[in-house]
């Protein structure tokens, strides 16, 4: 962690508050009040709805100021802390107070910092918020500076504390595991802890996500009703805590795991804690989604205002075969089918050990030329005959033990010493120790390498695959080895950084076993994520239902794939596949050549209309209407654009029974004053859905919804079990 915030302080000081008594923070539609008096300790008063300046004066008055902001160890030990640490002389002990608030208006937000200060020891703690003035999103994270002449070893450092009013409160969160990723799991909040934890090391949202939701009002409602969000921005490994204790309230914790991470703070050295973003809503948990997928996409997403292509990827068409006469055919079918970006994955590289099975060549990133004899340049320009773009598969963060590199760099591995390593994939990956600058120069030169020489090149697809297992680093001094998860992740985001300082513009997609960097921490530096390697169709309403919590549709990458599926072999009509992949970033993940002649036109059409409603799905907002995890056999969304001109409302079944009954779905977040025109897209009914063309309001639509048919009507051998309907609602003046 660098020593950035000293210089920082005096230069983005404007106001300095010499007796402050409260802190007013506040976006537009949200307030957190803190009682802050010089010299005294910094308390919570209030965190939700905007308050009027008659409740502000009120608030101040009557609240007692309970809770402490950012509660520290050793004076109130029964308590739970944000903050342990150990000083240079071995007191356990912290009295942090109130030494000054600064703040800084900026365009789109105010920056404030709170400084504490030890009453004894050269020891500050700058607690810092940055309020949205466009969103109702503040980031909340600490800075840690060691003014002492000795390391103070830090025990926990969390970026943030909340204290959440008992009540009827409850929690959703995202669990899961491969292929099953970002289940939903609502739960009220009983007296105990709740944690939600990551150890992985390089993979933090595979099987627990660092966001979570608290509903105020008991089970979260989608369109109505109190909640607080929290998503900790951060790639590593984190937890977040909720302890409900004797008192009335939960206190909410989040930060990075401090297992096995005690940190020594060098003299002089600050920590900077990663971000907490925290959102408050009164329109339910899709309300606080909104919060999130719009702060998102304008400050935190990479190129989070542009519009995604629409690709096909090589993975579970090909496999790890790649062979450049199907390279160029898959190319052909996704062009002609009207897509605009293709997608090599896995198996291109490695001389002295090719890349055909996943047990090697990991790190030897030079095309494979008994595959692919005409290399990048022949796949580059076949694209660009066919007018589309390419792309390719890294995974630069990992090697094998069989490959060039490791031969070369041994001592580049993660590692522990005396040990033999414990290797992963294909029973010989081993993960870089990004921690090393010369690892992170090794990776941002490939960068560099390959943009250089072919900088047609439009996308990456970033994996990796592989938990941190071995700890130990061989750049880490002995004392230092807790550092190995936090120096990974900072060297991982340097390397992110460099590389997009210098290629703004490349689409990079964050993949790690699937749905494994699906975090805000990675976004800032990655245009999307791949929410699974589990494409069928079924089981992504559910992956892709817990992953809109936070996430918004533009960087959820969603393929079609091939029926029966790979993962689940359940087969899924190509409509419904596509019906689902159409809901977040459209693309394939297939061998076309294997598709009939009907199947590559539904997909042509799709494709078509897909680029129709593109901006509305990847720019507009979510409504969520009926859950899958209501178990009400079907599920419902709809994307709406800002000035609620034009919607896309989404409707798939989850079961199929004969005879069954489906609750009709009220739409939401349209106006209710104007008039809409519906029409069906990717229909294959033989006829027209009754309300084909039709205009209703928006009240109309909102209060009772549309008389959705509950299965296809085709002929009698080309019916299929799941039904799904996609409808396009356009303004009409
Ligand atoms: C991971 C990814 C897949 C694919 C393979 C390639 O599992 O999630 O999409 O890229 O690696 O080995």
């Amino acid at each position: 962690m660098r020593k950035i915030v000293i210089l920082l302080m005096g230069a983005v000081v404007t106001t300095m508050f010499a007796m402050a008594r409260k802190v007013e923070i506040t976006t537009p539609g949200t307030t957190l009040l803190l009682s802050a008096p010089e010299g005294g300790s910094l308390k919570y008063l209030y965190y939700g709805e905007k308050l009027k300046a008659t409740d502000v004066k009120s608030v101040i008055e009557v609240e007692k100021a309970k809770n402490d902001v950012y509660p520290a160890y050793g004076l109130s030990c029964q308590r739970e802390a944000a903050l342990a640490v150990k000083h240079s002389d071995g007191n356990m002990t912290l009295d942090l107070r109130v030494a000054g608030v600064a703040e800084k208006k900026e365009t789109d937000y105010t920056l404030t910092r709170i400084t504490l200060k030890d009453k004894e020891y050269p020891f500050t703690v700058d607690v810092c918020y940055k309020a949205y003035s466009t969103v109702d999103i503040i980031e909340m994270w600490s800075e840690i500076t060691n003014g002492e002449k000795k390391a103070v070893v830090l025990n926990q450092f969390a970026s943030a504390y909340l204290p959440i009013r008992r009540g009827n409160v409850w929690l959703s969160s995202l669990y899961g595991k491969w292929a099953n990723e970002a289940r939903l799991c609502e739960e009220p909040l009983n007296p105990g802890m709740k944690v939600i934890k990551n150890k992985d090391g390089v993979r933090n949202s595979q099987t627990a996500h660092a966001e979570v939701m608290f509903s105020l009002d008991g089970k979260a409602r989608e369109n109505t009703g109190r909640i607080i969000g929290a998503a900790l921005c951060y790639s590593g490994n984190y937890r977040l805590t909720i302890d409900t204790d004797e008192s009335d309230w939960h206190h909410f914790f989040a930060g990075i795991n401090e297992d096995n991470s005690t940190y020594n703070l060098r003299s002089g050295e600050t920590m900077v804690t990663p971000p907490l973003a925290v959102t408050y809503s009164n329109e339910g948990a899709s309300g606080a989604s909104r919060n999130f997928h719009k702060w998102g996409r304008k400050y935190r997403l990479a190129n989070g205002d542009k519009l995604r292509k629409i690709l096909l990827n090589s993975w579970e068409g090909v496999y790890l075969n790649i062979k450049e006469s199907e390279m160029y055919q898959m190319m052909e079918d996704i062009a002609s089918m009207g897509g605009e970006l293709f997608v090599m994955d896995d198996g291109w590289f490695g001389d002295k050990y090719p890349r055909n099975v996943d047990n090697s060549s990991l790190g030897d990133w030079v095309v494979d030329k008994r595959k692919l004899p005409h290399g990048i340049e022949g796949l580059l320009a076949e694209a660009k005959k066919k007018g589309i773009k390419f792309g390719i598969w890294y995974e630069p963060e990992m090697s094998n033990t069989v490959s060039e590199l490791y031969e070369a760099h041994p001592d580049w591995v993660i590692k522990a010493p005396k040990r033999d390593l414990v290797l992963g994939r294909g029973g010989t990956q081993v993960v870089l120790d990004l921690g090393t600058p010369k690892v992170q120069d090794f990776i941002v030169g490939l960068f560099d390498d390959l943009m250089t020489k072919y900088p047609e090149i439009d996308y990456v697809k970033w994996d990796a695959n592989s938990s941190i297992m071995n700890h130990g680093s061989n750049y880490l001094t002995a004392d230092n080895q807790s550092h190995l998860y936090i120096a990974y992740h900072q060297g991982f985001e340097n390397v992110c950084r460099r590389i997009r300082a210098k290629y703004p513009d490349l689409t990079i997609q964050a993949c790690a076993s699937g749905g494994g960097r699906v975090n805000w921490g990675v976004l800032p530096y990655f245009d999307e994520f791949w929410a699974s390697d589990n494409t069928d169709a079924l089981q992504r309403v559910y992956i892709q239902w817990g992953t809109s919590y936070f996430f918004p549709a533009i960087a959820m990458a969603s393929h079609i794939s091939a029926t029966p599926n790979h993962t689940t072999h359940r087969s899924v009509p190509l409509k419904y596949r596509i019906d689902v992949a159409m809901s977040g970033r459209l693309g394939m993940e297939m061998q076309p050549k294997d598709m009939t002649d009907e199947e590559k036109d539904l997909c042509r059409r799709a494709i078509a209309d897909y680029k129709e409603i593109r901006p509305v799905v990847q720019h507009g907002d979510i409504y969520r209407l009926v859950s899958p995890y209501d178990n009400k056999g079907l599920a419902s969304l709809m994307y709406v654009d800002e000035m609620k001109q034009k919607a896309v409302f989404f409707w798939w079944k989850t079961e199929h029974f004969y005879d069954q009954h489906f609750p009709r779905v009220a739409m939401a977040g349209l106006d209710a004053t104007k008039s809409y025109r519906v029409r069906e897209i990717n229909r294959i009914d033989k006829k027209p859905l009754a309300f084909e063309g039709k205009v209703f309001t928006g009240e109309y639509l909102m209060a009772n919804g549309l008389e959705i048919p509950y299965n296809f009507d085709l002929d009698w051998h080309k019916r299929t079990d799941l039904c799904s309907r996609v409808l396009y609602l356009e303004e009409v003046k």
